[in-house]
């Protein structure tokens, strides 16, 4: 990335004497940046228009022209030199380089279905995993599996009473659930299922064989369900270690408090006694059980001791923020320093064509249907307007799977979402497969050109306004995806690939790409670089770039 702003940050930051620099604003015609020197003027005791005249004047860039406009300093890319500097190799620019970032994220249940409340915190953490790396960050990718829990010895009795292990082959998760809604029925009734049902608990806990062999049976169905839908999402994780695992370490955490005076008892459970504004963190329950908060406490400690993170990201849903806040406050005020490197990155809830989800009861979408119900749609339409399309089923599940994520990733992520399949399936709109398409249709002009890359290429031929604005929003890829990691905001790649379609076509109809001569050539390249760059961001959101639609 050839960085104009840094030049002209650091060639004023010379002439003002090191002032203070406001931040560079860009102007609205991109790429022309504007300071405005009102700021100065006490420091400098001149007055701002003197200022940025002095400034304008002293100010020797190459291929940048400096401004004095009204107190304003206005500085302008010549195109020749900006096109000359706009095409680095993609993903050369790596700022995260030696840097370590943990992501937890999506963080399954077990013996729950992969519903649609997961997909957010499985595509946000998903993408960012895929960019973080992209920069050069050495990325560790967690599920943090809810594998812990009383829910569990429920579960075995229940599967000790009624179930049977054909029946469990066969029908996995539907079976789990079926099981554990009867099990929380019959419990209203009779007292003695909960009795047996915390033995259950215990005997897992205790490492009991037979226990510990059912729970570890009804993990790897859960688990085999939710790594299909994974690999759909073109998703990978470095570790799967879970809440169980963090049972046993939380003593350790205890005694970290303890030699801190931090560790109080109150009504028999151990809790820490956080700001005013906070409920106290509940570690242990009376009756020795750890609770949430303990084991991520303990995760918390063993992530930094074995990762050595420069930053820890927890891709979680906005209802847990009191967690996270609780949670980061107990590290601070173990002294911890490193508390303030982790982040809770949220976001809102997600409906379904108006239809707000709970998880209980019944009335669950399984996310792998609503990517099915996507696919089939993307197959209706594909079959219409490409009938003779060769691998239709392969291009059907990279669209309709790539249409939910893309909508997934389109608005910030705070916000909440409303999912409409039409919506996001329409191959005009601000979608997946608009991108997807525009890609393939890059594709279909080169390969009808021949088009082979080549080192003799005339830049120049591209400064036409249509070329031009796509040069300007290619230069730039790389500052959006800096900028997507900064924030934990993946929709900010999402909303510049749409950009880059639409400056793309608009290209493509002003400026006819077979007009032959070196003009044909640099405009061949151009298409080239946008196909490139568009395969290169689709796989940033988790997207397939299927060559042809
Ligand atoms: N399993 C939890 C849930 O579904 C999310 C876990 C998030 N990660 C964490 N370290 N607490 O609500």
């Amino acid at each position: 990335m050839y960085d104009y702003k840094k030049q002209i940050y650091e060639a004023v930051k010379e002439v003002l004497n090191g002032a203070e620099l406001a931040d560079i604003v860009p102007s609205d015609a991109f790429c022309d940046y504007c300071i405005p020197c009102f700021k100065f003027a006490k420091l400098l005791h001149k007055s701002p228009m003197v200022i940025a005249a002095d400034a304008a004047a002293a100010i020797k860039l190459d291929g940048i022209k400096a401004e004095a406009l009204n107190g304003y300093l206005n500085f302008t890319i010549e195109r020749e030199a900006f096109i000359s500097h706009a095409f680095a190799p993609l993903g050369a620019y790596r700022p995260l380089e030696g840097k370590t970032v943990c992501i937890d994220y999506s963080s399954v249940n077990i013996a729950k279905p992969f519903h649609i409340g997961h997909l957010m915190t499985t595509v946000i953490g998903g993408s960012l995993h895929k960019i973080y790396k992209a920069l050069g960050a050495n990325v560790v990718g967690i599920n943090h599996l809810g594998d812990f829990g009383t829910q569990f010895g429920g579960l075995i009795s229940a599967y000790m009473r009624w179930g049977e292990e054909k029946r469990l082959d066969e029908r996995g998760l539907d079976e789990l659930l079926e099981l554990y809604v009867r099990y929380h029925n019959e419990s209203e009734k009779d007292a003695a299922l909960a009795a047996e049902a915390r033995e259950w608990s215990q005997k897992i806990e205790s490492g009991d064989s037979y226990a510990v062999g059912l729970f570890e049976k009804f993990k790897a169905i859960t688990l085999e369900q939710a790594k299909r839908v994974y690999k759909r999402l073109n998703i990978e994780f470095d570790s799967y270690l879970g809440e169980s695992f963090y049972a046993d370490k939380v003593s350790a955490v205890e005694d970290k408090l303890n030699a801190k005076h931090l560790l109080k008892t109150s009504e028999g459970a151990k809790i820490v006694e956080l700001a005013d504004d906070m409920p106290p963190a509940l570690i242990r329950r009376s009756d020795g059980a750890s609770l949430y908060i303990a084991r991520d406490l303990a995760a918390a400690y063993y992530r930094r001791d074995n990762y050595k993170f420069d930053k820890c990201l927890y891709v979680v849903a906005s209802h847990q923020a009191l967690h996270f806040k609780q949670l980061f406050k107990v590290l601070e005020l173990l002294g911890e320093p490193w508390a303030a490197d982790m982040v809770h990155v949220s976001y809102g809830m997600v409906s379904v064509e108006g239809m707000s989800l709970s998880t209980r009861r019944g009335n669950v979408l399984y996310l792998s249907d609503v990517l099915d119900a996507a696919v089939d749609k993307a197959a209706g339409i594909i079959a219409e307007r490409n009938p003779l399309l060769e691998d239709k089923k392969s291009v059907a599940e990279s669209v309709g799977v790539g249409a939910v994520v893309f909508d997934a990733l389109y608005d910030g992520r705070l916000k909440d979402k409303n999912f409409v399949l039409d919506n996001a399936l329409n191959f005009d709109g601000e979608t997946g497969p608009y991108v997807q398409y525009t890609y393939a249709r890059c594709r279909s002009v080169l390969n009808k050109a021949g088009y082979k890359a080549t080192k003799n290429i005339d830049l120049s031929a591209l400064a036409s306004d249509e070329a031009y604005e796509v040069v300007k929003l290619l230069a730039d890829f790389d500052e959006a995806v800096y900028s997507a990691a900064v924030k934990y905001e993946p929709s900010i790649v999402s909303r510049r690939l749409v950009k880059i379609c639409q400056v793309f076509n608009r290209f493509y109809n002003a400026d006819r790409i077979m007009c032959g001569g070196t003009v044909q050539t640099a405009r061949l390249y151009l298409t080239a670089r946008v196909a490139d760059t568009l395969k290169y961001g689709l796989s940033l959101i988790l997207l397939d770039a299927p060559e042809r639609m």
